[in-house]
């Protein structure tokens, strides 16, 4: 935070720690070695000044992250390109009678200087030109998964974070979840030998249309909505929550539930992305309807040969919710050498229980350790230090997606240089087109 300092109380922070993380299907050893460190993490912290946040994106998920973050600060600001949207915001977040202010122009938002921190919880196609303009106030953020629309945005998003030195945190918050956490120190430790495969089942999107346009309601401004998008005339089908079935305002499955368990193959493997993409679509979507293939094989290979394979499910809805109780589940499966470990949001298994079971050694690699995404958000807004989803972490898990949706998309088997972060070989001078869309004016960087 730049322009005030403030404390968050150790006790509400443990406290805070403990909300929603459930223990099932974690072992015992861990479950000590958990207690311990957290009965040893960070000495005193001071009095609890409450940072002033803004909202920007008022839709399911900014009012999902809002009240999450409204137990270490106040919500003083809403804003959003559909009126109706940013009303209903500022009276949920109507505390002790002080209403927060509504904007309908995200720049505004970062001239008051009582605001520390930005939640960006607008669609994809939106989410950088957000972080952007925080960052170059000075202000922190929280910002949803995927971290950008394209790899060049994380490029920019990456220079502007670390020039300010403003915090961020990437909505991705499996990595806060103690079972993904554990999976990953198994498989990063060699408990089920030298790893092999990794499988990413992801729900499959949706394959619907054709969709009519129809006039686009009145507290609306749709073309503000549609930013840097080519203009298109509105279908209810493009805007709220559905735009992720859109290429022009997301990447389909691959980059909405991707950004999660492709995020966690990443975090499993210590490796930046992958060198070697290909992909199949197993439908095609319906002309004049979602854009965004539904169903798919991406297959990305790692330098050290670790292959790993996002796969669609239809067995689990869009939502994550199970369809077919005898069909597969999203999650992410490891396989090595000498077993498999499969881990999602709520199971953790493994071919033989007692390598979940049995104690890692004292030495072994630990990962960033947090048990709450937005306390450990506001924790390292107070320390300044790096959240466990720093921007870099953000920007390679959502790469690795974009990645993915090319390789689709293109229908190439294509060849990436993780550490120039551009194609090579045979099909680099027609990848490469795919890095950066073409902005539509006035809503390009310089809007910011
Ligand atoms: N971390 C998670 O588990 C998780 C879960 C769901 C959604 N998400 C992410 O959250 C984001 C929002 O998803 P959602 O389902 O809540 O979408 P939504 O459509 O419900 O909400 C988006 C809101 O942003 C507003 N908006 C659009 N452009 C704007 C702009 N320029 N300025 C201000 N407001 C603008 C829209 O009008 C809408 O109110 C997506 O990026 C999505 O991937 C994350």
């Amino acid at each position: 935070m730049s322009t005030t300092s403030f404390n968050i109380s150790r006790r509400s922070f443990l406290k805070a720690c403990c909300l929603g993380v459930g223990t099932g299907s974690l072992p015992v050893w861990f479950l000590e070695r958990e207690l311990a460190s957290a009965a040893t993490a960070s000495g005193s912290l001071g009095p609890n000044d409450r940072p002033g946040i803004a909202l920007v994106g008022c839709g399911g998920m900014g009012q999902v992250d809002a009240g999450l973050a409204a137990r270490f600060g106040d919500i003083v600001a809403v804003c959003d390109v559909d009126q109706k949207h940013a009303e209903q915001a500022a009276t949920k977040f109507t505390k002790g009678g002080k209403v927060p202010e509504k904007f309908n122009d995200f720049r505004k938002v970062m001239e008051r200087s009582d605001i520390h921190v930005i939640i960006t919880g607008t669609p994809d196609h939106w989410h950088t030109l957000v972080n952007l303009a925080a960052s170059q106030a000075g202000k922190d953020v929280y910002g949803e998964k995927p971290l950008t629309l394209t790899i060049d945005e994380g490029k920019h998003l990456i220079q502007a974070v670390r020039a300010k030195k403003t915090v961020l945190q990437t909505g991705t918050q499996q990595r806060s979840d103690p079972r993904f956490r554990l999976a990953c120190e198994l498989v990063r430790n060699g408990r089920i030998g030298k790893l092999k495969d990794i499988t990413v089942w992801l729900p499959a999107g949706l394959r619907e249309g054709p969709f009519k346009p129809t006039a686009s309601p009145s507290e609306l401004n749709w073309d503000f909505w549609l930013g840097q998008a080519p203009k298109a005339d509105y279908v209810p089908q493009r805007c709220h929550t559905m735009f992720r079935y859109w290429y022009d305002y997301s990447g389909g499955t691959m980059t909405d539930w991707g950004a999660h368990h492709n995020d966690i193959a990443l975090w499993a493997i210590g490796l930046q992305g992958p060198v070697e993409v290909e992909g199949i679509a197993l439908a095609q979507p319906i002309p004049g309807g979602y854009t965004a293939i539904s169903e798919y094989e991406v297959r990305f290979t790692y330098a050290n040969s670790v292959v790993h394979t996002a796969r669609t499910t239809k067995a689990d809805n869009i939502y994550g919710g199970i369809e077919d109780p005898q069909g597969q589940r999203n999650g992410v499966r490891f396989e090595g050498s000498n077993g498999w470990i499969w881990v999602n949001r709520g199971t953790l298994r493994a071919s033989d229980k007692t390598l979940i079971d049995t104690p890692l050694p004292e030495g072994a690699e630990r990962l960033y350790n947090s048990n709450d995404h937005m306390g450990n958000f506001f924790e390292c807004v107070r320390s300044r230090k790096d959240p466990i989803c720093r921007v870099e972490v953000g920007h390679r898990s959502a790469s690795t997606c974009h990645l993915g949706a090319i390789a689709l998309r293109t229908g190439l088997k294509l060849k990436w240089d993780p550490d120039n972060e551009i194609f090579v070989g045979e099909h680099a001078k027609t990848a490469n087109t795919w890095l950066a869309r073409e902005m539509r004016k006035p809503y390009d960087y310089s809007f910011v």
